[in-house]
């Protein structure tokens, strides 16, 4: 391979895989200096339409509707897996033992016991992974986990984290693929909440204990076929469904630096739509942001004087990657851009360099908390989070 020019293979051309190829298209503008040119080379789809999209449209030199024909390509260096969850387990073990390097989605698998198995395959193949953890990039999100490493926060004694989605808030909402066991796992806890619980692993600390409930609220919606439409979509008088997961999560957790928090994830939620955000709490000041306010940071360092309370700050070049996209405050980034943050990440790591991507060790300790959650809410107990032996 050469490494500043790596052919890229993708496995599945929805959301996901449309944004994973977007990302690596604005790397060489976006990061002149690094000279990576990443190659479209082999896409697939079992949708023969979304595969001949790729091939037509997003301009991968081949395609097909056969996810193996990718892994066999002796030009294809990394991967991006951009498959429904419930075929993570197997695509992610076919990479790593065909010594492909991959940017997998998250959740990654259905439960802790599928990403530990794929989490292994990469130890054992040496590979490179990255998961899909993209607001963790947010510059906002890297300043305040700057701020809470450099202790400006004090000791962090209390959190608040949710993700409240208005993705299937219509109750005729489609039934996508994210509302059976078989293709998703869980639903609100394992597609929304393995985000927030991934954020704040990032910005506080590993999650060591959890007492969780969820419920679901809308017990049947109209089907979707695999590969069309989205989860957005409504059907009016489509056939119905049977919806296997859970609507809502909630979770008390206590973090293993001693602090403690609540988290909460709904994918029905009526007026927040992609509310993903954070309030963290320490004894010399607080932080909190919210995706829907991308761009604005709200701070307090310190307790009295003139100026005591919350301070809005606008992302700028002093925040994360923020200079790679624009000049000044005030000119907003967006979602896409998180997504080439998180492909520069994954490619610099391919190509030997710094290591600041997410790895499959980070999804397998997010999918331990996912499921010790699950747990909880079954037994009505608290359950402590195994620690994950790192496979390198
Ligand atoms: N990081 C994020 O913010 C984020 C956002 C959305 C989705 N996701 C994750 O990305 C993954 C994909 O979600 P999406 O919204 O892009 O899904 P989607 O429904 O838009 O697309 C899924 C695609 O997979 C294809 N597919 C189904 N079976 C296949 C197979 N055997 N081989 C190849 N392709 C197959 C379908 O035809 C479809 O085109 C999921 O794991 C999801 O949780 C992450």
């Amino acid at each position: 391979m050469t490494t500043n020019r790596p052919g890229v293979g993708l496995v599945s051309v929805g959301w996901m895989g449309k944004l994973h190829t977007r990302a690596y298209q604005a790397l060489p503008s976006v990061y002149p200096d690094l000279g990576l040119r990443p190659r479209l080379v082999h896409a697939a789809d079992t949708a023969a339409d979304r595969a001949g999209y790729a091939r037509d449209v997003l301009g991968y030199a081949r395609a097909t509707t056969d996810y193996r024909e990718v892994l066999a390509d002796p030009d294809v260096d990394v991967v991006s897996i951009c498959a429904p969850t419930g075929l993570h387990h197997e695509i992610g073990i076919a990479a790593a033992e065909a010594g492909k390097h991959f940017w997998i989605e998250k959740p990654v698998g259905r439960d802790a016991s599928e990403t530990a198995d794929i989490a292994a395959a990469a130890a054992k193949a040496g590979v490179v992974t990255s998961i899909g953890y993209n607001y963790r990039h947010a510059p906002a999100v890297e300043h305040v986990r700057e701020l809470v490493a450099g202790g400006r926060l004090g000791r962090i004694t209390n959190v608040r984290a949710v993700f409240f989605s208005g993705y299937a808030s219509e109750p005729k909402g489609a039934l996508s693929w994210r509302f059976r066991r078989d293709l998703a796992g869980a639903g609100a806890l394992g597609d929304l909440l393995s985000h927030v619980v991934d954020l704040v692993r990032y910005v506080v600390g590993p999650i060591a204990e959890v007492s969780s409930l969820t419920s679901t609220v809308y017990t049947q919606r109209p089907v979707l076929p695999m590969g069309s439409g989205t989860h957005f979509a409504v059907i009016e008088d489509g056939e119905l469904g049977e919806v296997e997961n859970d609507d809502y999560t909630a979770a008390l957790v206590r973090f293993a630096g001693g602090a403690v928090g609540t988290l909460e994830a709904s994918r029905i939620i009526v007026g927040p739509q992609c509310g993903l955000g954070f309030e963290i709490y320490g004894t010399d000041g607080s932080a909190a942001w919210n995706f829907e306010q991308m761009n604005e940071l709200r701070v307090c360092l310190g307790r009295g004087g003139p100026y005591a309370g919350y301070t809005t700050v606008l992302a700028n070049q002093h925040f994360g990657d923020y200079a790679h996209f624009q000049p000044g405050p005030g000119n907003s980034m967006g979602y896409d851009d998180l997504k080439v943050i998180e492909a520069k990440k994954f490619l610099v790591a391919v190509a030997g360099g710094e290591r600041r991507n997410s790895t499959i060790d980070d999804a397998h300790q997010v999918a331990e908390v996912i499921s010790a959650a699950a747990r909880s809410a079954e037994s009505g107990r608290w359950e402590r989070v195994p620690a994950v032996v790192h496979g390198g």
